[in-house]
């Protein structure tokens, strides 16, 4: 087999396998955060990605893709249930985001997650060239680290958390809590999206396994010696030079109007883009317009709220009831306020492509980022990317990672509907003097920090460990 310098181990694949009713086979681009940063990185070295096709019992040879070799990983159904839909998604992510939904302790996941690990960290060394760079990704693999030096120690091996890590006294409810330590601190560089996940993760080190730990430093004691493990932050953030041509094509400015065409021209159009998620603080938001609109401090023949909320997870429990709430609350607004030319909320469970995304950032007067917790939040960097005339208001939570570097947001507490209704009204009601005034900094800011400046910065704090190597 052929090895590469540069392996990248993540979950997916940055493509999955669709395969259409006549049954033919094609390949569309993963959800998600992680794989819309990597990408690009992918696409500027020679090297290999390690991930899942997102299909159970798929079996598949190692192809090329957008120029990326992919090594497909094989899971059975049970595992998706297991490893997947289990312990990554029902026990990791909701105890990782706060407890928003309560985490499912059980132990047969713990196996499912440990086996699905191995095959990944396996899978991983054989890829690697000697002395390679081993570069893993998030929460579904944080044992890989571990795995992966026990395999092959001449490698260099970075990890990156995409989501928040949790407080100690969260993350002490997990069963599992030291192993995921010493998982995590198998690589060299360990890099999280804010200062204070990195801080939590550094306390947990701490206290749980009494390693030594100086500011970025732990000290990780082994069979030959002493190891040094830097751990810190590199927020993530977004390739900037697609959403800045396809805002500035006539046919994305064309597509935009229309949209407010087709919604009756209302004032202001208010838009929220997620994957269906519970951390996203969807329904939150759904309830202070649909406060205001009852208050009469909105008029539905004024604003529209386009809601895109696109499929995810949709076989655990707990996105499948938050779909009902959502749309219950969707249709109790619609049909209390709509008119027969005026809808309150046009809300579209489907994903779309990128130049209609941008369309709708160009449509939308204010965009609405009221998630509860979330490690970074890239749509937020998207729309700020996409207005290159300068206008539209983010109003984004606190709760995100991209609240650190976005200062000139409306910044809200969504769990306080009060402050959220005025955050919203804020918005609506800012001159474009003062949109102006916040948006050209915001852009500076997502303009200097691009995906590239985040790749660079997190793979030049890995080729320093590597040199420090004894
Ligand atoms: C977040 C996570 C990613 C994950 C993505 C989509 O962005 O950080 O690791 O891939 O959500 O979720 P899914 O479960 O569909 O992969």
């Amino acid at each position: 087999m052929t090895t590469a310098d540069f392996v990248v181990v993540a979950n997916r694949l940055p493509v999955d396998r669709v395969v259409s009713a006549d049954g033919e086979e094609t390949w569309r681009t993963s959800p998600g955060g992680l794989v819309a940063a990597l990408e690009p990185v992918m696409k500027q070295v020679d090297g290999a990605w390690v991930g899942w096709a997102g299909q159970a019992d798929l079996e598949l040879e190692p192809f090329t893709a957008n120029d990326i070799r992919l090594i497909p990983i094989a899971l059975s159904a049970q595992e998706v249930a297991e490893y997947y839909e289990g312990f990554a998604n029902d026990t990791i992510w909701p105890l990782y985001h706060d407890v928003i939904a309560p985490p499912q302790y059980h132990r047969e996941w713990w196996d499912a997650y440990v086996a699905v690990n191995r095959r990944f960290a396996e899978a991983a060394a054989a890829a690697a060239a000697e002395n390679g760079t081993v570069w893993v990704h998030d929460y579904q693999l944080q044992l890989v680290p571990e795995m992966v030096r026990a395999l092959r120690p001449d490698v260099t091996i970075g990890y990156f958390h995409h989501i928040p890590f949790p407080m100690h006294g969260l993350y002490a409810q997990l069963p599992w809590r030291d192993q995921v330590l010493r998982g995590l601190l198998g690589a060299d560089v360990v890099g999280f999206q804010r200062a204070q996940d990195a801080t939590y993760f550094l306390a947990a080190v701490r206290r749980r396994l009494k390693y030594e730990v100086k500011s970025t430093t732990v000290v990780v004691p082994g069979e030959n010696g002493d190891r040094t493990v830097i751990s810190k932050a590199f927020p993530i953030s977004i390739e900037t030079t697609p959403y800045l041509e396809l805002a500035a094509r006539p046919e994305v400015q064309a597509r935009a109007l229309e949209i407010r065409e087709s919604l009756g021209n209302p004032k202001r159009i208010l838009l929220g883009v997620d994957r269906l998620d519970y951390t996203k603080g969807i329904r939150h938001r759904i309830k202070a317009y649909g406060e205001l609109l009852a208050e009469g401090r909105l008029n539905v023949e004024d604003v529209t709220l386009i809601q895109v909320a696109s499929p995810s997870r949709e076989r655990v429990d707990a996105y499948i009831n938050l779909r009902d709430e959502i749309e219950l609350a969707v249709s109790r607004i619609n049909g209390d306020t709509d008119t027969m030319q005026h809808t309150a909320i046009r809300y579209l469970h489907q994903g779309y492509p990128r130049d209609e995304m941008v369309a709708l950032y160009l449509a939308a007067d204010v965009m609405l980022v009221t998630a509860l917790r979330d490690g970074m939040n890239l749509v937020a960097k998207e729309y700020v990317a996409s207005r290159i005339d300068n206008r539209g208001v983010l109003v984004l939570s606190e709760f995100t990672g991209a609240a650190d570097e976005l200062r000139q947001a409306v910044r809200v507490n969504p769990h306080d509907i009060e402050d959220l209704k005025d955050a919203i009204m804020t918005a609506v009601e800012m001159t474009p003097g003062e949109q102006g005034k916040r948006m050209r900094s915001l852009r500076r800011r997502v303009l200097e920090h691009d995906v590239l400046a985040w790749s660079s910065s997190f793979l030049e704090a890995l080729s320093a460990a590597r040199s420090s190597r004894p």
